[in-house]
């Protein structure tokens, strides 16, 4: 008997792949966003303010997703998304302080059914630019009926400072077409230099809330 092998077809993403695709993305992010949300509440009610300022939340496009795989030379189909891309679901956090990252992140690592996927700190080791927050990517259970798989979560947590700085550096360069390599250079320096700044006073500042 000639037995026929299944070879699996790529999936090419189109309109309902996509929103098929990010079903279970949304279901992970939403349970992050209430486990952040319980968090900051019961900070709140124990030490009568607020670690979070506030929190923004979003599913990465067809068009985006689209974008990262050919950047990463790969087809534009589910699996390489589901494969290569970590950060299909993304949450940004904006706290006051450095000290509130911390706390946030200490407890968050802490809850057990969660894994770790990916971590940088770019507090402690800023990009050259200056660019500065701490990244973690979560793997987060979504149970479906046939058994659990955990799906990528993307965690950005910045101070108000580093998001002024980031949301002006993402409007004026970022993946932006390379400028002539001098003009580049200056203004790469230039952002670093914002963002020492914006650190010192940020600094300053914090040493007016000492304690909780
Ligand atoms: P992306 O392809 O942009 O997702 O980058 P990556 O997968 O190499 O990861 P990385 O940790 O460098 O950046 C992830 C995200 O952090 C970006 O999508 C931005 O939101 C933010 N980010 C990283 N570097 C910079 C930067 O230099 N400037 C600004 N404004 N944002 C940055
Ligand atoms: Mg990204």
């Amino acid at each position: 008997m000639v037995k026929t092998l299944a070879i699996a077809v790529p999936n090419r993403l189109d309109e309902r792949n996509y929103m098929e695709l990010i079903v279970p993305y949304v279901d992970a992010m939403q349970n992050m966003m209430y486990r952040l949300e319980a968090l900051n509440k019961d900070f709140s009610r124990k030490y009568q303010n607020d670690p979070i300022h506030h929190i923004q939340s979003r599913i990465k496009t067809k068009g985006s997703i689209e974008g990262k795989l050919r950047r990463l030379q790969l087809e534009t189909t589910v699996e390489n998304a589901r494969d290569s891309l970590t950060d299909i679901a993304g949450i940004r956090v904006i706290c006051h302080f450095i000290k509130d990252i911390d706390w946030i992140v200490d407890i968050v690592k802490r809850q057990k059914d969660l894994i770790i996927l990916k971590e940088r700190d770019y507090i402690r080791n800023p990009k050259p630019n200056g660019y500065r927050s701490y990244h973690i990517v979560f793997g987060v259970p979504v149970y479906h009926t046939d058994g659990m798989e955990y799906y990528p979560v993307e965690l950005q947590l910045r101070t108000m400072s580093m998001d002024f700085w980031a949301s002006m550096e993402h409007r004026i360069c970022y993946k932006k077409e390379p400028r002539q390599p001098i003009a580049q250079e200056m203004l790469v320096e230039e952002f670093a230099q914002y963002a020492r700044q914006l650190e010192e006073i940020e600094s300053h500042m914090e040493r007016y809330c000492e304690g909780r």
